[in-house]
Formats: structure tokens, C-alpha cells, sequence
């Protein structure tokens, strides 16, 4: 196994309100964690921008964000007008959710909905299902408590996700970009220090695939003025012709990459027949 370390010096001062209130809310969790890495990954605005391009006006469309997590994207569509449903199976991240909303000054509510229980709920009601987050399936169910889900666990999901689909809806869901074969399958990144609202805070990230079993594992150490807090979560490791399988398993049609500027990960999407 190889290994690479990157190491970033910079301190950085940051004006970011919403992002300061997660550090205000109580002891740092793994919704913490997400939301500085979605701050040093990817541009907000400019993903938002481009998955309301991709979805098309907002006049008339119903959309499901089944992952909401602490509001992206769900949020900034609201904000742009979209009817948004916005579900997702943790009460933490749904608390998340409901400070982010606040401060976004949108009177949205997130509902407590597990992705087994969406079929039964929501069947066949949406043109649009939203699954953002690079690879929410992998976590099935175990996002808040950590282990590791059952492999047939993502195509389970993402069937379950289709299902919300109207005839002629579609799907969009990602997948983390593939590092491909040569890359290590060891790497750590220290990102800048911030200085946010009051607070220091450090974040380092490792990342490691075990070869034999496809086991991934995202290490991560958050430092908040000074007091350390360790997080790890493990999923299956998946590559992107693996997913467009489960995808075409579930009946979509269609199946393509999307680009989406300003995105981290690698986005597909698929359409249900009419
Ligand atoms: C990585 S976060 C992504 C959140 C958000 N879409 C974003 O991009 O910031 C993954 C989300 O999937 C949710 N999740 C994982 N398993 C779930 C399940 N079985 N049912 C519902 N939500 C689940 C987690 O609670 C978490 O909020």
C-alpha cells in the first residue's frame, strides 16, 4: 500500500455564519464534519445553480432531496423556488437541517423518512429525486452510528429512491470520482486551518481501500479549539460502471453522466419509463 500525505499550512479567515452555527449547536458530529468538508470541496452556489439548470424551471416539478442531511441542495432550491420534499433517516442531520433552514429564512421542515419506508410513502409522486452526497447509498443506514452496510444494501436504496419516481421522472444521484487503478489507496489531507466565528478549527482526512475486501474507510480528526474529536466511517468502495449496472437494474433508461460545474463528485442520472 502507498501512501500520500498533503499538508496545507494556510490559515484561512472565514465570514460564513452558517457554517460558524454548527460549531455554536454543541459537541462537533459527523454532520459537522460533512458540512466542512462540502466548505473546502466544492462551490455551493455555483452546484446549486447547475442542478436547477439540469432539473429545468421550477413552475409545476415536484422534487424529493431523500438525503436532505443538513440542507444541500435541497435548501438552495427551495430558495430558488422549487417544491422541494426533503426527507432523510437522521434525526441529527435533520437538526442540522432545521437551524439551516432558519438561517436560510425558509420555512421548510425536514421529515424523519428512512429510504425503505419511501415506496410506501411516496410512490410513483415525483419528477425529480435527488440523492447528493457522493455516494449516500454506501451509507445506508449507517451514517449516524457508523459500521458498515450490507453490499446489497446500494442497490436496495437506490431502487427504493426510483420507486418515488413518476412514469418519465428521474433520478440523480453521485458517485465519489474514481482515483483509478494506479492512484493510492492511501492518502491523507490536512486542510487549512479556519478562523470561523470565534473558533480554530482544523480538519485532517485519510482515506484507505483495503484491496481484498473493497472496504473503505474515511478517517477524519476535527480540531476545535484545541480539543480533538475523531470520526470514522466505512462503506463498500464502489467505481462508476457499478453503479450505471445498479442503475439500469432498476429499470432507468437513459443513463448517463451529468455535468454539473462547481460539483465534486461525479453525477448520473436516468429516467424512469414511461
Ligand atoms: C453524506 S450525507 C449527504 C447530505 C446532503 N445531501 C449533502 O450533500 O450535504 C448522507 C445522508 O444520507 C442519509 N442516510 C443514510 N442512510 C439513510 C437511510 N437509510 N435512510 C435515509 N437517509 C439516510 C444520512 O442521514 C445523511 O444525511
Amino acid at each position: 500500500m502507498t501512501g500520500s500525505f498533503a499538508p496545507d499550512c494556510r490559515v484561512i479567515e472565514v465570514d460564513d455564519p452558517r457554517l460558524a452555527a454548527f460549531f455554536d449547536a454543541g459537541q462537533p458530529d459527523i454532520g459537522t464534519v460533512w458540512e466542512l468538508c462540502m466548505f473546502f470541496e466544492f462551490d455551493r452556489e455555483e452546484t446549486v445553480r447547475c442542478i436547477a439548470d439540469w432539473i429545468g424551471p421550477p413552475q409545476g416539478v415536484r422534487v424529493l432531496d431523500c438525503a436532505c442531511g443538513s440542507g444541500f441542495p435541497a435548501l438552495g432550491l427551495a430558495a430558488r423556488g422549487y417544491d422541494v420534499t426533503c426527507t432523510d433517516g437522521s434525526r441529527l442531520m435533520l437538526g442540522h437541517f432545521a437551524r439551516n433552514a432558519r438561517l436560510d429564512g425558509l420555512d421548510l421542515t425536514g421529515l424523519r423518512v428512512p429510504w425503505h419506508e419511501l415506496p410506501g410513502r411516496f410512490g410513483g409522486r415525483f419528477d425529480v429525486v435527488l440523492n447528493r452526497g457522493g455516494g449516500n447509498y454506501r451509507y445506508a443506514g449507517v451514517w449516524d452510528r457508523g459500521g458498515l452496510a450490507d453490499r446489497t444494501a446500494m442497490a436496495e436504496a437506490i431502487e427504493q429512491w426510483v420507486a418515488c419516481l413518476r412514469p418519465g421522472g428521474r433520478l440523480y444521484v453521485d458517485i465519489p470520482p474514481d482515483p483509478g487503478a494506479d492512484s493510492v489507496s492511501d492518502s491523507t489531507t490536512q486542510h487549512p486551518t479556519l478562523l470561523l466565528g470565534g473558533h480554530v478549527v482544523d480538519l485532517v482526512e485519510r482515506i484507505t481501500v483495503e484491496p481484498p475486501t473493497g472496504i473503505r474507510t474515511w478517517h477524519t480528526w476535527l480540531t476545535v479549539d484545541g480539543v480533538t474529536h475523531e470520526f470514522e466511517r466505512r462503506a463498500f468502495h464502489i467505481v462508476a460502471d457499478e453503479l450505471v449496472a445498479i442503475l439500469t437494474a432498476c429499470g432507468l433508461e437513459d443513463v448517463h453522466v451529468v455535468d454539473v460545474p462547481g460539483e465534486f463528485y461525479d453525477v448520473f442520472c436516468g429516467r424512469k419509463p414511461r
